[in-house]
């Protein structure tokens, strides 16, 4: 018998605990022994929980299942940085093996966790910490093992996903939007995280790191999420063809890795355009598979929990048979991560000008000087006294675009840059 610690009882804990009661018997001919959940940690044990469950199980002594001899395996769904990351630590040093759905201590913490596993003769799994219930963190280290990954698109947040197909469907505006992603259990405790691109630049640096066998310094990523978007930029992407995902983009390239998280223009036409409401994709290239693309729910339940319960069956059936997971140093290569500014995109601008004669040759001079072109102007209806313009740029290296910018403020005419997304052709 497999004894299992739980840590933390919310919305994955909580299916968690119901795909272990529910499949008991299919998972015990799985692995050749059963599982028990020996202890459940929660913040409050009197709280009312809308799942049945024995509440004997509950405690909020940690140590009750860190420090207990008999519990072989410990699964964390607390979240956050602390105090979850103290609780692996110990439960590593003191022999078991875990197994977790939190993607800041994975993005942050991996190579020690690893290390420190690999030491303990334990095994760590994640696969739930990126896009919730679509395999990835295995077909990483072994289905793609035979392949260069040179490239990784992904929409790897299920509330800034379903907030933006909230907005584009339904017009509903981004608050109304996140307190439903809220009610459905999509977003993290603080939604911050998922709002501002944090919660899917961990997502892409663990990815990142596994198919490049590298450490991503999440410091490294530019992140920018979805606060800006405006209904206009919605509008008027689907008039030029394109709809508006915060996309995960990982290239390996001579410069270095091109790693980022940000909103962006993509052609209405792509794989990854029709990932609506919580659902998650990773769109990637392997030199000898080609493209791949990978579709599911990102968040939820039970989709999260079906991702944890299969890390559950393997570090079992590893703890059953006395052989823990041996993977190699996965962290092995040295890459650098490119400074934004030397990365290369097509930009969309929005821009407010005063309606006068001469503004638009003034903008193309700014523009001119930074060697950045123009693939298209538009200009929308004029909302006296003054006119929305739109631009569109050919490639361009990010710090052109920047200079072009601040080169803007000496223009008097331009009375608001109201937005500026990158154009991702894919
Ligand atoms: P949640 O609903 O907020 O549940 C957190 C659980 O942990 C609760 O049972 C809470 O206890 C317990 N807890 C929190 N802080 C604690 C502490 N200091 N000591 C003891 N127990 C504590 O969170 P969740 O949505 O299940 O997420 C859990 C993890 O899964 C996170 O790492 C998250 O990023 C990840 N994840 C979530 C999803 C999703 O769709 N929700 C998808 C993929 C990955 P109480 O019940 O007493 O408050
Ligand atoms: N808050 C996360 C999301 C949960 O919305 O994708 C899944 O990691």
């Amino acid at each position: 018998m497999i004894k299992i610690g739980l840590l933390g009882l919310g919305t994955v804990g909580s299916g968690v605990y119901s795909i272990l009661e529910k499949h008991s018997e299919n998972l015990k001919s799985k692995i050749g022994t059963g599982l028990q959940i020996e202890k459940i940690l929660v913040r409050d044990v009197s709280r009312q929980r809308d799942i049945d469950f024995d509440s004997g199980l509950l405690t909020d002594k940690a140590e009750d299942i860190l420090d207990n001899p008999e519990i072989h395996l410990v699964v964390e769904l607390i979240g956050g940085e602390e105090p979850a990351y103290q609780y692996i630590l110990k439960a590593l040093n003191n022999g078991k093996s875990v197994v977790t759905a939190n993607k800041l201590l994975i993005a942050k913490y991996g190579q020690e966790l690893m290390k420190l596993a690999a030491e303990k003769g334990v095994s760590l799994y994640f696969e739930a910490s990126v896009a919730g219930g679509i395999p990835i963190i295995r077909p990483l280290r072994e289905s793609f093992a035979a392949n260069k990954i040179e490239r990784i698109y992904g929409i790897l947040n299920g509330t800034t996903n379903y907030i933006l197909t909230k907005m584009t469907g339904e017009g509903q505006d981004l608050e109304t939007a996140l307190k439903e992603a809220q009610r459905l259990g999509y977003a993290e405790s603080d939604p911050g995280s998922d709002i501002s691109g944090a919660d899917a630049a961990y997502k892409i640096a663990i990815l990142s790191s596994l198919a490049y066998e590298t450490v991503i310094d999440i410091n490294d990523v530019h992140i920018e999420g979805i606060e800006n978007i405006e209904p206009e930029d919605i509008e008027i992407a689907r008039e030029l063809g394109y709809l508006i995902k915060l996309l995960a983009i990982s290239k390996f390239t001579a410069d270095g890795v091109d790693i980022r998280v940000h909103p962006a223009f993509i052609p209405e036409n792509h794989p990854l355009a029709s990932v609506s409401d919580a659902y998650n994709a990773i769109y990637l290239h392997g030199d000898s598979v080609g493209d791949v693309m990978l579709y599911g729910q990102g968040a939820g339940r039970l989709p999260t929990a079906s991702a944890v319960v299969a890390d559950i069956i393997q570090a079992g059936k590893e703890i059953y048979y006395g052989s823990p997971d041996i993977n190699g140093d996965i962290y092995k290569n040295v890459h650098k991560v490119m400074d934004i500014s030397q990365v290369e995109n097509s930009f969309y601008l929005r821009l407010q000008v005063k309606d006068k004669p001469g503004v638009l040759a003034k903008i193309a001079e700014v523009l001119g000087k930074n060697q950045v072109s123009l693939a298209s102007v538009i200009q929308k209806h004029r909302q006296n006294p003054v006119v929305p313009i739109v631009l569109v740029t050919h490639q361009v290296k990010e710090e052109n675009l920047q200079k072009s910018i601040a080169g803007f403020k000496n223009i008097g005419e331009i009375v608001a840059v109201n937005n500026i997304i990158r154009v991702e052709e894919l």
